[in-house]
């Protein structure tokens, strides 16, 4: 199929959920490729619009409010802030970052949805759902808990069992009840309108697994897993208060489904961008891309296209390029656990570390599969390949330029170039070439890659040429000072290629080598990108600045820290996984116990303590004196846990004692009882701890 012609283009970033704050998985699932890829193609001159907001609906953020005791208003008006802000942080540059609990997306929501109602395609069903009549309310899956009918623990929700990760649906609880107010929840029916997915079917399949084939394999591959399957027909309507409301007369407590209206938020606020904004949806020419993290491809690529389809009127996406999951030191993000790596913390941490930070993510982005961020590999990465590699080349460059040239950029004797400079100037276009190919087709590493690569045969191509040798012998031989010049000559020229190459990925690190050079913006025009006289012989420019700086072992020792330390509780069981294990996995050894009856598990007495002080045992360098609060008394428990932990990091925590064990002496103080502590992978120990607070002294069993 020929490629089609586009003439401008609109580019979406899932809009963030405001229920909390931005990790830096986000950032690599969707904003940080999104972002570079919509700087390459401004840099191109494209006609281009880039649009998120804050998604502001939805029953996880009336969680969030109950939770706080806030309203759901507050709670998103606290959360969009701290995500404008730490997008802002980052350098993501969306030409709007607007919010879906706004009057504009109100209005073109339930605009939509009163078309699609008019034209007859909604269907109307009358179901029984829970209704907690204590709360007033029709309960939300995730409002329901009960027992699980797979694994048989109590806790378990509506939608899904985190003990065994079975999903389920609220009827398959045992025992339910509500979140809300603990109240028994009846069935009432309750009226919603249903979208006929099935009906879009033949079309959605001609569309994407005949139209879409070079769609990303991971997009591919879900799409045709769910088309293969059959779509069914899906609610778009939610009992709630929250949310935009049912454009439809009598629909009191009922507003629309957050995945019907969040991704017309994309439309919103492309509304409030600009009033051309018909151009960007309407017209054929424009090329749509979403950027989403990979649990939302199905709405991205059926439900959202299906609704616009039956609207009419819309264009269509031409790419979805989704990304997977980035783990953090091996484990899933999870934020109720919170284990994550928090963007405004980073960037309280690193000031100005942007850069750095989009560098790593991007480098090891999980384009492909799921990919794991470790602070190891963050140090790694930033001192083999941003300072020693491209951070280097450019002052070397600058320095030796102001040593050997006299601060001017040296002119290209002619007559004097050898095959090592040709080789070296026509590597700024190959590298050129590449960088668009790679970012026209999403692999953003690749590209990345071939950016350092480049500034990497600039610093082979100094060392070979070694132009400070060179300049020792210059009294002998002046004529050598156009050997120099030519180096410098090559070099500074890469460095002004190597601001443009870059500029998509450390948009900050380009503008400062934009004011090194003393040049204007518009030098970093992609046109630019592989000219090889792209700074003018004889221009004076600045001293260098240093680009990047070393990422010290206390740095990442901190934040590895930090990490282990805010997380709440251990990490869930895996969840079932259908492939085995592969021969390595790194799973603890530890033999099993045998088996012993149940009399004597029930000798032992597991309470809940929270601990209340902590201090080094002095000379003891594993142990720690805790006292722990266990409701009717405080107990002084030795705990070997002081490599492990610091004594601020741990006090306030709540942990499980067995509180029967005789008392044991060491290093002259009597502990009495002991702590239940689990070891990871990689040798860190983790308390074993409640997942929500309890009364000090509450039985375990
Ligand atoms: N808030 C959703 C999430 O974080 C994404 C919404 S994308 C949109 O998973 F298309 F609906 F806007
Ligand atoms: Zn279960």
């Amino acid at each position: 199929m020929m490629a089609k012609e586009f003439n401008r283009m609109l580019v979406t970033a899932a809009l963030p959920y405001a229920n909390g704050p931005l990790h830096i998985g986000h950032l690599a699932g969707c904003y940080l490729p999104a972002d570079i890829y919509v700087r390459y193609q401004r840099a191109k001159g494209r006609d281009i619009r880039f649009v998120c907001g804050s998604d502001e609906h939805g029953v996880p953020i009336t969680i969030r409010a109950m939770k706080e005791g806030a309203t759901p208003q507050a709670v998103v008006d606290k959360y969009h802030r701290t995500l404008q802000d730490s997008f802002a942080g980052m350098d993501i540059s969306f030409d709007i970052y607007s919010r879906t609990s706004n009057a504009v997306h109100h209005e073109t929501a339930a605009g939509i949805f009163k078309r699609i109602h008019e034209l007859g395609l909604f269907e109307e069903k009358e179901t029984e759902q829970y209704f907690d009549e204590k709360a007033g309310v029709f309960l939300a899956d995730r409002y329901i808990t009960g027992t699980c009918p797979v694994c048989s623990k109590p806790g378990a929700y509506g939608d899904q069992c985190e003990k065994c990760g079975s999903s389920l649906s609220p009827d398959q609880l045992l025992e339910p009840r509500s979140t809300l107010s603990d109240a028994v929840p009846v069935k009432r029916t309750t009226k919603h309108w249903y979208f006929p997915l099935q009906d879009y079917e033949p079309w959605l399949k001609q569309w994407i697994l005949e139209e879409h084939k070079e769609w990303k394999n991971n997009v591919f591959g879900q799409c045709k897993s769910w088309l293969d399957n059959g779509l069914q027909s899906r609610a778009m309507t939610r009992d709630s208060q929250w949310g935009v409301a049912v454009p439809l007369p009598d629909t009191e407590g009922k507003v629309l489904y957050v995945w019907f209206d969040a991704p017309i938020g994309y439309i919103s606020a492309t509304k409030e961008l600009t009033p051309n904004w018909t151009d960007y949806w309407c017209q054929e020419d424009t090329k749509l891309v979403h950027f989403i993290g990979k649990d939302n491809i199905v709405f991205h690529c059926i439900i959202f296209p299906a609704m616009l389809k039956a609207h009419g009127g819309f264009v269509l996406p031409d790419n979805v390029p989704a990304n997977e999951f980035l783990n953090i030191e091996g484990e899933k993000v999870s934020t109720s656990r919170n284990w994550a790596v928090w963007v405004h913390e980073y960037l309280a941490d690193f000031p100005g570390g942007q850069d750095m930070l989009r560098y790593v993510l991007c480098a090891n982005a999980p384009e492909t599969k799921d990919n794991d961020f470790t602070w190891k590999d963050f140090q790694e990465r930033i001192n083999s390949e941003l300072v020693a590699i491209l951070g280097n080349f450019v002052n070397r460059s600058f320095v030796l330029m102001h040593k050997l040239c006299g601060g001017k950029v040296p002119r290209l004797h002619e007559g004097c170039v050898d095959e090592a400079d040709t080789l070296m100037l026509n590597a700024f276009r190959l590298t050129a070439e590449k960088v668009s190919d790679a970012i026209e087709h999403y692999r953003f590493r690749e590209a990345l890659f071939e950016v350092i690569d480049l500034a990497r045969q600039g610093n082979r191509y100094l060392q070979e040429k070694e132009p400070w040798i060179v300049a020792r012998n210059l009294a002998e031989k002046p004529s050598e000072q156009e050997h120099i010049d030519n180096c410098l000559h090559v070099c500074l020229q890469l460095c002004a290629n190597l601001a443009i190459l870059a500029n998509p990925f450390l948009p900050h690190t380009a503008r400062q080598m934009l004011h090194m050079m003393k040049v204007v913006e518009r030098m970093l025009d992609w046109e630019n990108a592989g000219k090889t006289k792209l700074l003018v012989p004889g221009y004076t420019l600045r001293e260098p600045q240093l680009l990047f700086r070393k990422i010290e072992d206390s740095e990442i020792e901190t934040q590895i820290r930090k990490l282990r330390a805010g997380s709440l509780r251990q990490p869930p069981p895996p969840t079932p996984d259908k492939s085995p294990a592969p021969m390595d996995s790194p799973i603890p050894e530890q033999a099993p116990k045998p088996t012993i009856p149940f009399e004597d598990f029930a000798k032992i007495d597991l309470r809940v303590g929270t601990i209340r002080q902590a201090e080094k045992l002095p000379k003891a360098d594993k142990l720690l004196r805790l006292e722990v609060d266990l409701g009717t008394e405080v107990r002084t428990i030795l705990s070997g846990i002081a490599q492990h932990f610091t004594p601020e990091d741990i006090v306030g925590r709540q942990v499980v004692v067995v509180a029967n064990l005789a008392p044991r002496k060491m290093r002259g103080v009597d502990s009495h009882g002991m702590i239940l502590m689990a070891e990871d992978t990689s040798g860190q120990l983790r308390f074993v701890s409640p997942d929500q607070a309890v009364p000090p002294g509450s039985a375990v069993s």
